[in-house]
């Protein structure tokens, strides 16, 4: 090794010690004669002193170095003169004199300043990832990464769960995306697909015995990106037979309970996890992941509105939509402006307009109140559960859309008035899921996680009489407003599946034709079975503070799944376009 210590990593112990560095240059500054360099590598900085009367070679070379250029120092550790101390940095109690210094390499002036955290254009930072990545935080995030990956891995290891890898090439695995595909160049005409995830392959593992499956899994899905979606992706993907959905709950909590204390020093608001059913998350926060940090529950007024004179929310009402209220602490104080610039913010989540009230001394005070009797008016309070000081904001919408709305200012006003704490996690479990929902479109049930996932058994009677009242063994794991992972207990009963797949309109020939294999081997004696997948880039960016997994990931996609370091995708040769069978049609005008 060129180098025998990190930069970052000198303290005062090794005062005194003669160290060889090696990293690039993250500042340097001319300052009575001498020069300074901070030099960075993996682990931090420390400063590095060039003294023309110690070394003038070495000063020489500090003279020539730039920002970014790749040096190395061999110096001796010294504690810094008093006063000169920087307790802002873990080495600010010592400096190394340089003896002898090289610059292994030069550097180009980089497009954008790495040695401070300032907002860089993310097309930029993504052209330029390895300068990006060289930055603190960035090197952080990837290094907690690694930790959290590894933690997995050890705390399954001893569990006695067995990590086995799945093929990238395969079939068509269908999580409810479109599929990326590679054409095979020695089967003309015909397609590989990428996983979506390893949902079939794992549950044949369990077909094959191996009881307890995991893997750290790169999934491909061709959906519309978001700030937690990437076109590839990796999830924790865990399998366990002979269990029920209390086994893996347990595990996954015990995990990230663990996981959290370990690597992190946030606050986990719930020990156990809160658990909701699927039907109070939707009617009391109006999501299937709401971020519990605060319970500013929604609340419904709509047989209120029906019996009241205010006629926007009455005709609602009447043609089968909803009221739907959510209280605003403290908002009884807002001014018009602050309650005008309220209701921009739900037009701007979709609200058709938003009605406001504020409950002080002298009752409600709205522009709506006078459509309401004292009784009415009284109802809503207690709707509420709001108390003189509070103000009170309310949508009128089709009920998806209501909720949708109200969700995303729940939110906003979690933020805004600084109800969720930054520090905290509150995780919870999601139970209970609708086993399929009606696709009007297609006109038929479509599942709504995965075609194998059981129905609660006290359910299974109503799957001929009211499919869309059959709860299946689906679990969500949630924080914070986002989802970490989803999975089920699944169907090993032939006669079970057969009519699931009947109920999503899949006839035999079809079911046969998707999933043959899977049936096929289940009919070996397949092992009652579950499992779940957590995504790490959700689970990283969580604990990191991050909005976006792009922030984590060390080479990221844009939001339109563009890799613009390689500048992928991108087109290929004629000749490898014959040989894999391809003709590019003209696009479409
Ligand atoms: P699901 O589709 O819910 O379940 O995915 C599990 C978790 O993976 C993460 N995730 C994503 N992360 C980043 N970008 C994406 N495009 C993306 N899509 C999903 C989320 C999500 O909760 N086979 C089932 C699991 C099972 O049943 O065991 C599955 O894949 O954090």
């Amino acid at each position: 090794m060129l180098k025998d210590h990190y930069c970052g990593l000198l303290r005062k112990e090794h005062v005194g010690r003669e160290v060889k560095l090696a990293g690039w240059v993250h500042r340097r500054r001319h300052h009575g004669g001498l020069i300074f360099i901070d030099l960075r590598d993996r682990e931090g900085i420390v400063q590095v002193v060039f003294n023309p009367a110690e070394s003038p070679e070495a000063y020489q070379v500090a003279d020539e170095a730039r920002s970014e250029y790749v040096l190395w120092v061999r110096g001796i550790v010294q504690e810094r003169p008093a006063g000169m101390e920087n307790p802002n940095l873990p080495t600010g109690e010592v400096e190394v004199i340089a003896k002898e210094a090289k610059i292994l390499n030069p550097s180009r002036t980089p497009p954008f300043y790495i040695d401070r955290e300032e907002e860089v254009d993310e097309a930029l930072r993504l052209r330029y990832r390895y300068l990006d990545l060289r930055r603190q935080r960035m090197k952080e995030n990837i290094i907690f990464r690694h930790k959290v990956v590894k933690f997995i891995r050890d705390f399954l290891d001893a569990k006695g769960f067995v990590e086995i890898e799945t093929p990238i090439l395969i079939r068509s695995t269908p999580e409810g995306a479109r599929d990326y595909v590679v054409p095979s160049r020695v089967h003309p005409g015909k397609f590989y697909a990428l996983p979506q995830s390893p949902q079939q392959l794992k549950q044949i593992l369990m077909v094959a015995g191996f009881e307890k499956y995991f893997q750290i899994a790169r999934c491909f899905r061709d959906e519309d990106l978001r700030a937690d979606r990437q076109p590839e992706f990796t999830q924790l993907d865990l399998e366990m037979s002979f269990v029920d959905r209390e086994d893996i709950l347990q595990v996954i909590e015990e995990l990230l309970t663990s996981l959290v204390k370990t690597l992190t020093n946030k606050r986990l608001k719930f020990e156990p996890f809160l658990r909701l059913s699927y039907k109070e998350a939707m009617e009391r926060y109006g999501s299937d992941k709401p971020d519990l940090r605060f319970d500013l529950p929604l609340f419904d007024i709509t047989e209120i509105a029906r019996a009241s004179d205010f006629g926007v929310f009455r005709q609602v009402a009447e043609e089968g939509g909803v009221v739907k209220g959510l209280k605003v602490p403290g908002g009884a104080g807002f001014s018009r402006k602050q309650w005008d610039e309220m209701a921009v913010r739900a037009k701007g989540f979709g609200a058709q307009g938003l009605v406001w009230m504020a409950v002080t001394s002298e009752g409600i005070k709205s522009s709506a109140a006078r459509y309401f009797t004292p009784g009415q008016l009284e109802a809503i309070i207690s709707q509420a559960g709001a108390s003189q000081g509070d103000g009170l904001i309310f949508i009128a919408d089709k009920p998806e859309k209501a909720l949708d709305v109200m969700e995303k200012m729940r939110l906003f006003l979690g933020r805004h008035l600084g109800l969720a704490n930054e520090n905290e996690l509150a995780f919870a479990w999601i139970l209970d899921f609708p086993l399929v929902k009606w696709n009007e479109e297609e006109k038929r049930w479509d599942p709504v996680h995965h075609p194998f996932t059981a129905p609660l058994d006290e359910d299974i009677p109503l799957l001929d009489s009211a499919p869309s009242e059959v709860r299946a063994k689906a679990y969500d794991v949630v924080c914070n407003g986002w989802e970490i992972g989803g999975g089920s207990i699944r169907i090993h009963n032939r006669d079970l599946q057969e009519k699931i797949f009947k109920l999503i309109g899949l006839s035999e020939e079809e079911a046969k034709a998707q999933f043959g294999h899977l049936l096929e081997a289940f009919e070996f004696g397949a092992p009652p079975h579950g499992g779940i997948a957590l995504g790490i880039d959700r689970l990283v960016m969580l604990l990191r503070g991050e909005s976006s997994i792009r922030e984590v990931i060390a080479f990221p996609k844009t939001q339109a799944a563009v890799d613009l370091l390689f500048s992928a995708p991108a087109p290929i040769s004629e000749r490898q376009l014959a040989e894999l069978h391809i003709k590019i049609m003209e696009k479409e005008q």
